[in-house]
């Protein structure tokens, strides 16, 4: 797929499908400067559309060169930002799949914002909203999006525009991913086939991927993955992501750590099927999202230095399943005591977080689908995210939250007083696995905080926003890609900070 500026006359763009972005007020020159070469029917329909955010409807103009217009909503001009661009671009890429467009043109509406940002947007909101996991379907062969016009002004940004699509398309294209990897079926994903599908992804893009076996997992101690895995015919596999490019501005890495159990079952303490089991081959969404993030960070070049870590197995019950009861001992050296084989995304969470100590981290990232409790909290709107409270936790937490409104994968903080970790008091070994039924995102955030170190670290329960039963505008049922623009967002903000503190 192509994605470009364009500043040729409206008449002239050879396309399938225009998409006109209108606000529910647009100024009546710029509909007499859209009127003029598109004929009259669009006067008329623009008369009768409210413009409502991410509402569409089709016109066909007079004019022969364009054969269909999308009008998309952008709601009150007074309030539009980056996240109703999204959507309304995102409303032109679902009449484009209606109606099988292989190429969109777009024109950039007028926006209080600067020109990359909105390209960005729009770009991000195209693809996002195109986006169609077809791989097992059989019955489908509807072309896919192949070009994607941006129609701007003489006068824009022309760099800043380059730059917002490059970023917005980047962005996008590694959300997809993460997407199908979450969508794809959990016996195409084995831990190993996973990691292969890893080292594919890192090949093309051009970071580094090492893989464990489960020898070398076994002879670094970890034990919480092992655990997890002992009830499943595969093994497990611990994938080590690097980005290192020459000009990092950082020499200790940035860790970014995944959740990446392909199917939960819930072992032994078996879940129900039923709008339960029946999503969990979305549980590794944690380690897709880094598998995204790294994606992106090389599409980008972003000068950072950045490590990823990815646990991954299934969590079956077998014969040689665990069970409650097992005392198990993770990397750290500190033992649980397993009251609930269900919690077993903490338990290869944290093999990787006290593995993440060994690279001497200046911070520590990790997303997990590891809550049904976050699911209750927030729902698919927001993930939620807990840090230490160190004297800069609220510094932490605001440039998150920030990154998180700019990028629409928002996020809310949760408490993590000292007392929660009580619920985590075990008789027979250092800490249970579960808390009671009450704060249960928090109980796991207090789980995990036990085997980080100094450097500072961000929680992410991603379990609501990874996965929709229902779409939501530019996220498709199934795998979301959550995570993958929050992290990069977040990243490039400590990126500009560092430098601009050190010039
Ligand atoms: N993968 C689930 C969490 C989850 C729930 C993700 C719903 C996405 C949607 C996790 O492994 C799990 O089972 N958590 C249990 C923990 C409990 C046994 C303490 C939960 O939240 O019910
Ligand atoms: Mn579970
Ligand atoms: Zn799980």
């Amino acid at each position: 797929m192509t994605v470009a500026a364009t500043t040729d006359a409206l008449a002239d763009l050879e396309v399938d499908l225009l998409v006109l972005p209108l606000s529910s007020r647009p100024a009546a020159p710029r509909v007499e400067a859209l009127a003029r070469p598109l004929g009259d029917s669009l006067r008329r329909a623009v008369e009768d559309f409210d413009g409502e955010t991410g509402t569409s409807v089709l016109v066909y103009p007079e004019a022969d060169a364009v054969p269909r217009i999308a009008l998309v909503g952008l709601g009150d001009p007074a309030e539009l930002d980056r996240e109703r661009l999204r959507q309304g671009a995102a409303a032109g890429a679902q009449a484009a799949i209606d109606r099988t467009a292989a190429s969109v043109a777009c024109i950039v509406p007028p926006a209080d914002l600067n020109d990359g940002i909105i390209a960005q947007a729009l770009v991000e909101g195209l693809i996002l909203g195109g986006y169609r996991y077809r791989r097992y379907r059989t019955d489908d062969d509807a072309p896919d999006l192949e070009s994607i016009l941006l129609h701007v002004a003489g006068d824009v940004d022309r760099a800043a525009v380059r730059d917002g699509i490059d970023t917005g398309t980047a962005l996008a294209r590694a959300t997809c991913t993460a997407r199908d990897l979450v969508n794809t079926s959990p016996h195409d994903k084995t831990a190993r086939q996973f990691a292969a599908t890893i080292r594919e992804s890192g090949d093309r893009h051009g970071y580094d991927v090492d893989t464990w076996g489960e020898d070398r997992i076994r002879e670094e101690g970890f034990g919480g993955l092992l655990a997890v895995n002992r009830g499943s015919f595969e093994p497990p596999t611990f994938s080590l992501l690097t980005w290192r490019p020459d000009h990092a501005v950082n020499t200790r890495p940035i860790v970014l750590a995944g959740k990446g159990v392909v199917f939960d079952t819930g072992g032994l303490s078996l879940k129900d099927t039923k709008g339960s089991m029946d999503m969990m081959k979305a549980d590794m969404g944690g380690a897709a999202a880094v598998v995204g993030a790294f994606e992106a960070l090389a599409d980008l070049n972003v000068p950072l230095h950045v490590v990823g870590l990815i646990p991954a197995s299934d969590n079956r019950p077998g014969n040689k399943a665990y069970v409650p009861g097992d005392v198990i001992q993770i990397h750290s050296g500190a033992t649980v005591e397993v009251m609930n084989t269900d919690a077993e995304g903490r338990l290869l969470l944290a093999d990787a977080l006290s593995y993440a100590q060994s690279l001497d981290p200046r911070l520590v990232i990790d997303l997990a689908t590891l809550t049904g409790s976050q699911v209750v909290a927030l729902g698919a709107d927001a993930a939620a995210v807990m840090t230490s409270e160190t004297e800069d936790a609220a510094e932490r937490l605001y440039a998150i939250q920030r990154a998180g409104e700019r990028s629409g994968d928002r996020v809310h903080p949760l408490p993590m007083y000292d007392a929660y970790k009580q619920h985590l008091d075990s008789s027979v070994a250092d800490l249970k696995n579960v808390g009671g039924s009450e704060a249960g995102a928090i109980t796991a955030g207090k789980f995990l905080e036990h085997f980080t170190g100094e450097a500072p670290w961000l929680h992410l329960d991603i379990a609501g926003p990874a996965f929709l039963t229902q779409p939501k505008p530019y996220r498709p049922e199934g795998g979301t890609g959550f995570g993958v623009r929050l992290l990069l967002t977040y990243l490039n903000d400590a990126v500009t900070i560092r430098q601009n503190r050190d010039s």
